[in-house]
């Protein structure tokens, strides 16, 4: 595996890539790698003859009271996973070499990030925007993995490449999960003992959410179902639950073929996310 920090290197190795005109396989993360990032990279393996992965911890999507400063970080521990995994090239970039000067031009995410985790995040899918933007005109890619778990996210940055014409494909991944169904998340670890074994509730309100909204089509009752199963079986605090129409993020589901019912819980030191994303058509 080749492993790169400086953008002069990583554009080398791109060029020889490039030149040999292998079909390039992108997953950028923030690093603490654990399966959900490794199923992005099996599939972009699959699909691609080369396969990118970046390792960058973005200060830009970080709120001043957010957790930037202690976001876990073992740049070893996930270089071993990226070579086990079939990774040809890691490129882990330093902040100040990816944002060396701020000329004040923004990208801002617009309508798609004033609900669910934008509306409680001011900023966050801006910074996102940005870092994915550069790491895309970087890199170059034939196809960019990302996964559901993280579905704002997605349906954001799908947008950016459609309006923008980035030439580029972006692929879903199914979100992993625990055994009991906890999603993975780099943010696990700051669970407590007693928090992590209540957490698997979160997606169990899900599942009895979205199974009431298929029979009765009633958003407000299949929402108060998730939260009351949150609330009763953890102590953590219900940042929203929402459920919309996806990818547009919208609260009229009259026309909606598919929806996602998405919550964001703040326990302890970790704020977790994650969604059920459902075709109604297909039920
Ligand atoms: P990070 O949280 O490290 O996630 C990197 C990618 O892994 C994202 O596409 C995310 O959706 C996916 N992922 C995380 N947990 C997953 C799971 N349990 N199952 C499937 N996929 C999972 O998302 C980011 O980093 C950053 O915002 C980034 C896009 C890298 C921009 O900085």
């Amino acid at each position: 595996m080749i492993q790169v920090e400086l953008i002069k290197d990583l554009k080398e190795n791109i060029k020889i890539a490039k030149s040999s005109n292998k079909s390039i396989g992108f997953v950028p993360t923030m690093g603490y790698l654990h399966e959900g990032h490794m199923a992005l990279v099996n599939q972009a393996r699959i699909e691609n003859d080369f396969v990118v992965m970046s390792i960058f911890v973005n200060p830009a999507q970080f709120g001043p009271n957010e957790d930037l400063d202690r976001y876990p970080r073992d740049l070893e521990r996930d270089t071993k996973m990226a070579i086990e995994a079939g990774v040809d090239l890691l490129f882990y970039p330093q902040a100040h070499e990816m944002y060396p000067k701020d000329g004040g031009i923004s990208i801002q995410a617009g309508q798609l990030a004033n609900v669910l985790c934008g509306a409680s995040r001011p900023g966050h899918f801006d910074g996102v925007l940005k870092v994915v933007t550069k790491l895309f005109h970087l890199i170059n890619p034939t196809r960019v993995y990302f996964g559901q778990k993280d579905a704002q996210q997605l349906a954001i940055i799908e947008t950016l490449v459609r309006d923008y014409n980035f030439p580029l494909e972006i692929r879903r991944v199914e979100t992993v999960r625990e055994v009991d169904g906890l999603a993975k998340s780099s943010r696990n670890v700051f669970l407590s003992e007693a928090e992590r074994k209540q957490a698997p509730a979160i997606n169990r309100g899900l599942h009895l959410g979205v199974d009431y909204f298929m029979k009765t089509f009633e958003a407000e009752k299949a929402k108060q179902l998730t939260i009351q199963h949150i609330e009763q079986f953890t102590s953590g605090k219900i940042d929203y639950v929402e459920l919309l129409s996806y990818p547009d993020l919208s609260i009229e589901l009259a026309d909606a073929s598919t929806i996602i019912l998405a919550v964001a819980v703040f326990f302890e030191k970790a704020r977790l996310i994650d969604n059920i994303i459902i075709n109604i058509n297909e039920v």
